[in-house]
């Protein structure tokens, strides 16, 4: 159940007072690192996915073509944003980049998912990527522990569609391999088929005006959490009658010109291990247990992405969970997995491209093509 349509009253720091009576039960939760499990084979795991994403890439894009990511390849649009922290947020939410009210500059890259650029008329789940920059404090990616960015990464569903990378690698592998393959890991994973179709079957018609979960948990402070983006200036996500192949960036686009966006980002705290647990992001976090919170507001301004240019930008660029403080480390096996090949990905990609590496900017990107 989704709490855009349940408790749209209830998103507010006095709710996030009110539910302090639980905290006293929180206390008891063992630690963010003590709730991972790590299989015994997941080195391997993760290997054989990365190699599978690699290869995939460079198939899909041989020779002079321009390559593309393995997932989420296709841009709605690149837009300049804001993030503007709540100023006085009880304690336990005061954390990371909302340590103190203020504001951020952002940019933020609207996706479809699926591994080929389709068109838009072939319903896809939805991607939401956000850049923070001018972050203070040491990163977790070697090498880059003296960025000033943190991004955040997200889908328009609440849940992600397999419990661990077994189940994640041998679809990988089915889906190379005969038909009987499929439809026997299809038989084995009815909860992943039902989540693949509710992720597809999610009404998103205008990127700007749909809700976007991050599925996995984090790091927050020391404490477990999921995020969610609620779309909250009621930019229209009405099913267009003419639906053409590039329709969402043309509503986007549209969109951003008419004026502002906003979104509510949301945080879901881990109150029951149980309930929420750490390590399979197909459960979902209803919001009858853990109460979305508000730390701050995603304020995308009026703006013009219809230039090409803005396409291209968005394309050089390339957006990880694991930019982070450690204050919003990401959690669990699916998002370790992410670690090594997104890098990995983004490098192929660069070298591929010839681009140099955008992943960590100092200065919000040029999103429109204009000069300065
Ligand atoms: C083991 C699990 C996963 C793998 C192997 C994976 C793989 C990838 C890869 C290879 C990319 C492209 C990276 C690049 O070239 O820059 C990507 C992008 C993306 N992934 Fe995942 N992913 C996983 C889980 C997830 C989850 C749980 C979410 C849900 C939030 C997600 C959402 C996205 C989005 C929105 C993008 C586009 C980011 C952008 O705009 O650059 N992925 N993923």
């Amino acid at each position: 159940m989704k709490f855009t349509k349940t408790f749209p009253l209830l998103l507010s720091a006095a709710g996030a007072i009110g539910g302090s009576a639980a905290l006293a039960e929180d206390m008891k939760l063992p630690s963010p690192e003590e709730q991972e499990v790590m299989a015994p084979n997941e080195d391997e795991l993760i290997a054989g996915i990365q190699e599978v994403v690699l290869q995939r890439m460079r198939d899909t894009y041989p020779g002079d073509k321009t390559m593309k990511r393995d997932a989420h390849p296709k841009t709605h649009g690149l837009a300049e944003a804001k993030l503007v922290v709540e100023p006085h947020l009880p304690a336990e939410f005061r954390q990371g980049i909302f340590a103190n009210g203020g504001e951020y500059d952002a940019v933020v890259r609207f996706s479809s998912s699926s591994q080929m650029v389709t068109p838009d008329v072939v319903q896809q789940p939805q991607g939401m990527a956000i850049k923070v920059l001018g972050v203070e404090g040491p990163k977790i990616l070697e090498g880059f522990e003296d960025a000033t960015t943190q991004d955040f990464v997200m889908i328009n569903h609440p849940t992600f569609f397999v419990k661990d990378l077994d189940s994640y690698l041998t679809l990988f592998q089915a889906q190379v391999g005969e038909p009987e393959e499929l439809k026997k890991w299809a038989e084995e994973h009815p909860d992943s088929v039902q989540t693949i179709g509710a992720m597809i079957a999610e009404e998103s018609y205008n990127p700007a005006g749909i809700q976007y979960w991050s599925q996995t948990p984090y790091k927050f402070g020391d404490r477990v959490a999921k995020y969610t983006l609620r779309p909250q200036s009621g930019a229209s996500n009405e099913r267009p009658d003419v639906m053409l192949l590039t329709y969402q960036r043309e509503y986007l686009v549209d969109t951003l010109k008419e004026g502002e966006v906003r979104y509510e980002f949301l945080i879901q705290l881990q109150k029951d291990v149980e309930k929420q647990p750490l390590e399979n992001p197909m459960v979902e976090w209803m919001v009858e247990d853990t109460q979305p919170i508000r730390v701050a507001t995603l304020i995308i301004p009026q703006q013009d992405i219809s230039p090409e240019e803005n396409l291209k930008v968005a394309e050089d660029m390339s957006f990880s969970v694991w930019h982070s403080l450690e204050e919003h480390r990401p959690l669990g096996a699916v998002n370790r997995a992410r670690r090594p090949i997104y890098k990995a990905g983004a490098e192929q990609r660069r070298e591929a491209n010839g681009v140099e590496d955008m992943s960590e900017p100092t200065e919000v990107p040029n999103v429109n093509g204009e000069d300065g």
